[in-house]
């Protein structure tokens, strides 16, 4: 799928996003979470959504990271409508196009920093040889080299979060899908992932959606967009 979806893209937006909707079933009901998410988003975006707890922020990035199914909608990610794809190819976008920061970091708490990071590639079918230059590469961006052979299990929230950046980044992924990224850093560790976030961005092909409560981070994005009552409106 990977060069079908580059070469339908050429003149696309990367993602676009259209009359997206997701309810919940609860005890009680239905819930709506998202009621109508338009977002079209460019190769070189840097888009920065905020909104309440509980908003539907992370339902969204789990849906553009095709991680959960909308009620209803389109999203077209190069032209090419990625909701309607089989379960195989959809995989196959998972482990190509996107890299996904959870909120929770959801690190493999039992495997070293090296095999958190090793995973995404063997899934991608990297060569073993290529592996370590690449591993290392997205760690000396986090500034976690020497992290490397340390197990998931002992490290600091903030590292956690850092390896979870690196692991998003070690694939290479057209788009960054991160929820609240920096919520654990110190000031200066957040700004060490969004500069690297900028950088990424303004380097080209690569679009980052960031989820984030913290003002100063949207204010470096090149848009905002708050979620509330089911909506993105623009900042
Ligand atoms: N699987 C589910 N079943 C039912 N309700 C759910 C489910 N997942 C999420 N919700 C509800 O949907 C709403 C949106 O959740 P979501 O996690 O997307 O919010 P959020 O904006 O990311 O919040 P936060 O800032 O606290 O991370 C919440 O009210 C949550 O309780
Ligand atoms: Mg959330």
């Amino acid at each position: 799928m990977s060069s079908r979806v580059a070469a339908a893209g050429a003149d696309q937006p990367l993602i676009q996003v259209s009359r997206l909707a997701k309810h919940y079933q609860n005890g009680q009901g239905t819930i709506t979470v998202l009621k109508e998410i338009n977002l079209q988003v460019e190769p070189g975006d840097m888009v920065a959504i905020m909104g309440p707890s509980g908003s539907g922020k992370s339902t969204l990035l789990f849906i553009l990271g095709l991680l959960l199914p909308p009620t209803r909608g389109t999203y077209l990610f190069a032209g090419r409508d990625v909701l309607n794809l089989d379960r195989t190819a959809q995989a196959e976008f998972r482990r190509h196009r996107v890299g996904l920061v959870f909120q929770s970091c959801d690190l493999l708490e039992k495997s070293t920093v090296y095999e958190n990071l090793e995973f995404p590639l063997i899934y991608a079918g990297v060569d073993r040889r290529d592996r370590p230059p690449r591993i290392m590469a997205a760690l000396e961006r986090v500034k976690l080299t020497h992290r490397v052979r340390h197990g998931a299990n002992l490290l600091s929230g903030g590292e956690k979060q850092r390896v979870a950046v690196a692991r998003a980044l070690v694939n290479q992924p057209q788009v960054i899908l991160a929820d609240e990224p920096t919520g654990q850093l110190d000031r200066e560790n957040s700004h060490l992932i969004v500069d690297h976030f900028q950088e990424i961005a303004a380097a080209g092909g690569t679009a980052v959606v960031v989820v984030t409560h913290d003002p100063e981070i949207a204010a470096r994005c090149s848009r905002k967009y708050l979620l509330q009552d089911g909506v993105l409106v623009e900042l």
